[in-house]
């Protein structure tokens, strides 16, 4: 399929999909959420694909966040249903029978942090930056990073970054958890593929079985699989946060690039 906001390639099964708006560090505009959400359609359908790696073109950015020029003018319901298409878009990828892996090759932050979390597991190259910096913006992680970062890393950690946008390095990413590996810039996809022709060797329908198992296993609380309410809770609240005075405060101040005065309102 041909895509207007991904690149893709298929090598040895591997299908690399490079998220491609390098000008405003790949922000996940509609476009490109939709086509993530196409492109994991594309990867269940093709036989020929037997895994895939989410990566971010240029040389800064993996995904610098959500892209916030679309969150000018947004209400509650909007921004509700907003988290509810990035949530659904990034179950699809956590719940894919094949393995995605995230090769996270510069900042991932907000959506970007989050995108890299719903993949199976994560490589970073040496310049990565991971961070949730939406409470900068008045508003928090909706695209289920409010669970994810605490599954991955434990709560306190996870508290202390959401509550104080502080971004980390890939040592400190990797320290906590949230990468596998890292590696130069130059080889972050070829030990990336490595990596994956080691699990496509392996048996295919054993290793869609574990990624199930397993997703069922970070989340021991039974009410994700009753009904995900951690995720649902998180929606109703990042809505709630579009109808904040802070929000606006934030998303202007972000857009017209000076610091954000919040009032609590
Ligand atoms: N949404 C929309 N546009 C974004 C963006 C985002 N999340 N992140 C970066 N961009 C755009 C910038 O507005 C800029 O566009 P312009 O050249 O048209 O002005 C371009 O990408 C380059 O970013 P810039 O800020 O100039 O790069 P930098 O190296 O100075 O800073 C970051 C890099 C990542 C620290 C900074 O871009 C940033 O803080 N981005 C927002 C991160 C964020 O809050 N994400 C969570 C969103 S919910």
């Amino acid at each position: 399929m041909n895509y207007t906001t991904l690149l893709t390639s298929l090598d040895n099964g591997i299908f690399t999909i490079t998220i491609n708006r390098p000008d405003k560090l790949n922000a996940l505009n509609k476009d490109v959420l939709n086509e993530l959400d196409q492109v994991m359609d594309e990867v269940a359908a093709n036989a020929d694909i037997r895994s895939a790696i989410i990566t971010g073109a240029g040389p800064k950015a993996f995904v610098a966040g959500a892209d916030i020029s679309e969150f000018n003018g947004l209400d509650k319901n909007a921004g509700m249903a907003l988290a509810k298409k990035g949530q659904d878009t990034f179950f699809k990828i956590e719940n894919s029978k094949k393995p995605i892996v995230a090769a996270v090759n510069g900042f991932a932050l907000g959506g970007g942090c989050e995108l890299a979390m719903a993949c199976h597991f994560r490589l970073c190259s040496e310049n990565a930056k991971f961070g949730q910096p939406e409470v900068n913006l008045g508003l928090i992680p909706g695209y289920g990073g409010t669970q994810r970062l605490t599954h991955l890393i434990g709560k306190g950690k996870s508290m202390e970054l959401q509550m104080s946008a502080q971004m980390i390095d890939a040592n400190e990413a990797l320290r906590l958890g949230l990468v596998n590996y890292i590696t130069t810039a130059e080889n972050l996809l070829v030990r990336t593929k490595e990596i994956l022709t080691t699990i496509q060797s392996k048996a295919p329908i054993a290793v869609g079985k574990i990624i199930e198992c397993v997703n069922v296993a970070v989340v021991s609380d039974s009410s994700y699989t009753n009904g995900k309410s951690g995720f649902d809770k998180e929606i109703e609240a990042f809505g709630e946060c579009f109808g904040t005075e802070d929000m606006k405060e934030g998303v202007g101040a972000f857009l017209e690039k000076r610091k954000a005065e919040f009032t609590g309102k």
